[in-house]
């Protein structure tokens, strides 16, 4: 049945993988929402609806989570309920920067049982299924080994309403501290694809919305990571927090996290 699923995860993408190529460079709406960095534009809602009508056809019982469509990042009561971020990363699409993805999971009760994230520009397929692995392109992932901060390359990104909420400002220089570097991509799915594929050693974010992290939770539990909330409780994709390391970190980036007093060093005033 995860067999069937997956190759469904994976057919919808590549629906929503067309209309992303069709209107790379060629974007006329480009909307903001809450925020002047808050994009959408007709790549992502067209791509939405692709993805959507692909997965109605074939599971016409399942619920349906989409960043454009929904209005609100709750939790529904459907037993399946698929999770779609049809463009992660739009800043960067929008911008002509192809670091961006299509992201869908399958969860069961709120628990990821398949996984892809695809970036149409690189070409770059990952794949998971709860109790299966994590593939890129059909090669299976691994976490990093790195054992410690001062050795790590991590991840993260910032709210759409970092203009008006806590930002993650004082984490990001923090951690640049304490680490080998911290990137900001513009895109959370693939940060926590590049985990699982132990290319970043973790990633946090707060402000985050379930249809970014869905896919990429699971495939970081499949290629040997740990995922919690900050204080190391177990993950609510619904809750807008999230931490993804290669295991061995996770006591260390969550202490950092939760390192308030250091943190004060860099709030303004
Ligand atoms: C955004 C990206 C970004 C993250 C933001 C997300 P979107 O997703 O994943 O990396 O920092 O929090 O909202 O809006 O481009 O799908």
């Amino acid at each position: 049945m995860l067999d069937t699923l997956l190759d469904t995860a994976i057919s919808a993408a590549h629906c929503g993988a067309e209309v992303l190529k069709q209107y790379w460079g060629k974007l006329s709406d480009i909307h903001t929402k809450a925020s002047r960095s808050d994009l959408s534009t007709e790549a992502d809602r067209l791509s939405e609806k692709a993805i959507g009508e692909y997965l109605r056809t074939h599971y016409p019982d399942y619920g349906l989570l989409g960043e454009e469509a929904g209005t609100s990042a709750t939790p529904s009561d459907d037993e399946y309920l698929w999770v779609i971020d049809p463009l992660d990363g739009t800043t960067n699409y929008a911008h002509n920067y192809p670091v961006c993805a299509i992201s869908i999971a399958l969860l069961h009760h709120h628990l990821p049982l398949v996984g892809v994230i695809y970036n149409p520009f690189s070409r770059e397929l990952f794949t998971a299924k709860k109790g299966g692995g994590a593939f890129l392109n059909g090669q299976p992932l691994r976490v990093s080994s790195t054992p410690t901060l001062d050795a790590s390359l991590l991840a993260t990104g910032f709210p759409y309403n970092r203009l008006t909420h806590p930002n993650n400002y004082p984490e990001f220089c923090h951690l640049t501290d304490l680490t080998q570097g911290v990137r900001r991509n513009g895109s959370a799915s693939l940060d926590l694809a590049c985990v699982a594929a132990g290319r970043f050693d973790g990633y946090w974010e707060r402000g985050i919305h379930a249809w970014d992290i869905a896919a990429g939770v699971l495939l970081v539990d499949e290629a040997g990571g740990q995922i919690s909330n900050y204080a190391l409780q177990p993950l609510d994709l619904f809750s807008g927090y999230i931490l993804a390391t290669n295991r061995l970190l996770h006591s260390q980036l969550s202490a950092a996290l939760l390192d308030t007093r250091a943190l004060d060093k860099f709030k303004k005033n």
